[in-house]
């Protein structure tokens, strides 16, 4: 040996996780494995890339109507945002609301919640920041202490389009439950020209394919899978009844792969699905809103109509 040691720290939730989409008829890897810390910096990558409109995009929106959205949080009220990350886009709407009593933000990931936590609060010392540990996917229930402000909700990046309708419901039919919520602001990335969507999501670079590969990056460090990363192309598609971009790995050859105590068979050309990015028109904004409890009040886009920052308002 080299002295190198190949150490497997056994993460059973990836690999149970992992099993049950390998196992079944159709192959998927869930989305929430791809952030990992090597994930996440590739993903920042992601935004920077020319191809990737989103991420700019919407910080325009955010700035050039900024002062608009921080209005929609009530005075000495909270602003509550789902999948917080490093609150980059939050402090837009902070800058521009001096009136906010609370920030709220949610985020599975602890240490980094806590971390950007604590430099909101240096940065915003008149604010009361809250920070939640809680993955957003599932029913998020506030802090006693929270809920008898009025508040806004938050949910950027298009974060949404990863859900599934049924999950992207649920989400929003929990949030207009919540007590003294009065507007949720949500970011949704458009139906456009497919050339634009598939360049988005498989660019010239390759940081797509790295980042979506990086799931069997994982899985052989964390479960001791045996992937050939060779042996897996990605690729980029455009469903068009579902209206989502869809990130699969595709086996190059007839192979079979060693998972846990199992062999995963994979025939030449047969697909993983690891991610989907759901893209929305008005119309579909607006039927999600009405069948949760809200309405569409307002859909701020930029001049290509690429993206939209939505205000949604509890419906009647
Ligand atoms: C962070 C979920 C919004 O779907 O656009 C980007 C993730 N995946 N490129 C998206 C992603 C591949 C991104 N979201």
């Amino acid at each position: 040996m080299d002295g190198s040691t190949q150490v497997h720290v056994r993460n059973h939730d990836l690999l149970a996780d992992a099993l049950a989409g390998l196992t079944a008829d159709e192959k998927t890897l869930g989305p929430k494995w791809l952030y990992d810390h090597r994930g996440s910096a590739l993903f920042e990558k992601i935004t920077r890339l020319p191809e990737y409109y989103p991420t700019r995009t919407e910080a325009g929106i955010l700035h050039d109507n900024a002062a608009a959205l921080a209005g929609l949080v009530p005075s000495a009220g909270a602003l509550v945002e789902l999948g917080s990350g490093a609150s980059v886009k939050t402090r837009t709407l902070l800058d521009a609301g001096g009136h906010i009593g609370a920030y709220v933000p949610i985020d599975i990931s602890r240490d980094f919640l806590l971390e950007t936590a604590a430099a909101l609060k240096n940065a915003y010392p008149a604010l009361d920041v809250v920070p939640v540990v809680a993955d957003f996917t599932a029913p998020v229930t506030l802090p006693d202490a929270l809920a008898a402000l009025p508040k806004a909700a938050f949910f950027p990046g298009s974060t949404i389009g990863n859900l599934t309708p049924a999950r992207a419901q649920a989400l929003l039919s929990g949030v207009r439950a919540w007590p003294g919520i009065e507007a949720f602001i949500l970011g949704a990335d458009m139906v456009k020209d497919i050339s634009q969507l598939i360049a988005a999501y498989d660019d010239a670079q390759g940081v797509t394919a790295e980042f979506i590969s990086n799931i069997l990056v994982r899985l052989n460090r964390e479960t001791g899978a045996d992937f050939d990363l060779n042996a897996f192309d990605y690729k980029a598609t455009w469903n068009a009844d579902l209206a989502r971009i869809d990130m699969h790995l595709v086996s190059n050859r007839s192979q079979q792969v060693t998972v846990g105590e199992r062999t995963i068979p994979f025939y030449a050309g047969e697909p993983i699905h690891v991610s989907a990015a759901r893209k929305y028109t008005t119309n579909s904004l607006t039927a999600l809103a009405n069948s949760t409890g809200w309405d569409l009040h307002d859909c701020h886009t930029d001049a290509n109509g690429r993206f939209s920052v939505a205000v949604l308002r509890p419906g009647g």
